[in-house]
């Protein structure tokens, strides 16, 4: 712990080259903090967010890292450091999946599981891990988690992806339990997010027809945007100073309608 920390707050995004993670990295830029952009697989748009979040007055860097690799967490954690001496906010954030429609049960084997809950639980466990001697440095800094709407209503691209978020959100109520008074542990839950997952996963035109079908049971009769989540993050991070152990719904209101 040898850099001391500098005097602008750092966020820290797993998974914000694109979709919510790049919305929530330019967020905390656009508010005065410096920002890790994290990626594993393509750096182009990673660079590009980067651009983004400098453009906003942020100090950024740009970490290649497989959440799912506990050695490259660490190495993360020992580049924030060496960079900036400090982290306040950790947004865990990235996520996989395998689309797997829900009734072929035969279609989704234990290696999905094992894969999809290496990234999406064990991936924000050992990021939180390796940063939790940096963020216990300061006396407000948190963690948020980033779930899905899927754990609540039995929806999603799979079933192992469902199980896998509803594993986030009871490790967020642990540790909230495990890191309080120091760091409050949050997660976000959103609904269907307008972002490349989904367009990626279902192709344009079954994305369309989710898109339509969504606006039409919500409530608020619109999809989510990762702006919208990103806002969230923002307030679990440095509002919310009583919150901790919660798992806030951002779904437009798609519970409250017509079951
Ligand atoms: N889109 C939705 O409708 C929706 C709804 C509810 C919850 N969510 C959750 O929101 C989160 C972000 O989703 P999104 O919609 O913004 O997706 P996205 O646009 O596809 O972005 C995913 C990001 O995660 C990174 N990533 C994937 N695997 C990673 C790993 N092992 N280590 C580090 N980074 C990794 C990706 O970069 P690389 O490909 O370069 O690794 C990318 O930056 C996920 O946790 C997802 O489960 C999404």
């Amino acid at each position: 712990m040898g850099t001391p920390p500098t005097a602008r707050k750092v966020c820290v995004v797993t998974g914000s080259s694109s979709g919510i993670g790049a919305a929530t990295a330019r967020l905390y830029a656009s508010h005065g903090w410096d920002v890790a952009v994290n990626y594993s697989r393509d750096p182009a748009p990673a660079d590009e967010v980067a651009g983004q979040c400098r453009a906003l007055g942020a100090e950024v860097l740009v970490v290649k890292a497989d959440v799912s690799s506990d050695a490259d967490c660490r190495r993360l954690a020992a580049e924030v450091q060496a960079r900036w001496g400090r982290a306040d906010v950790l947004v865990n954030n990235a996520g996989t999946t395998r689309f797997v429609p829900l009734k072929n049960l035969d279609a989704l084997e234990a290696d999905d599981f094992q894969r999809i809950y290496a990234v999406n639980v064990v991936g924000a466990y050992q990021m939180t891990r390796a940063f939790v001697p940096l963020l216990e440095r300061h006396p407000v800094t948190a963690v948020v988690n980033v779930s899905s709407i899927a754990s609540f209503m039995g929806t999603g691209s799979s079933i192992a992806y469902m199980a896998s978020k509803g594993a986030l959100n009871a490790m967020t109520i642990g540790l909230a339990r495990a890191l309080g008074p120091k760091i409050r542990v949050n997660a976000i839950a959103p609904g269907l997010v307008d972002s490349p997952w989904l367009k990626n996963g279902l192709g344009e035109v079954a994305y369309a027809a989710a898109v339509e079908s969504y606006k039409q049971r919500a409530a608020l009769e619109e999809v989510i945007q990762p702006e919208d989540v990103a806002q969230a993050a923002w307030w679990l991070g440095v509002g919310a100073a009583k919150t901790t152990g919660e798992v806030l719904l951002i779904d437009g209101g798609l519970r409250l309608t017509r079951a």
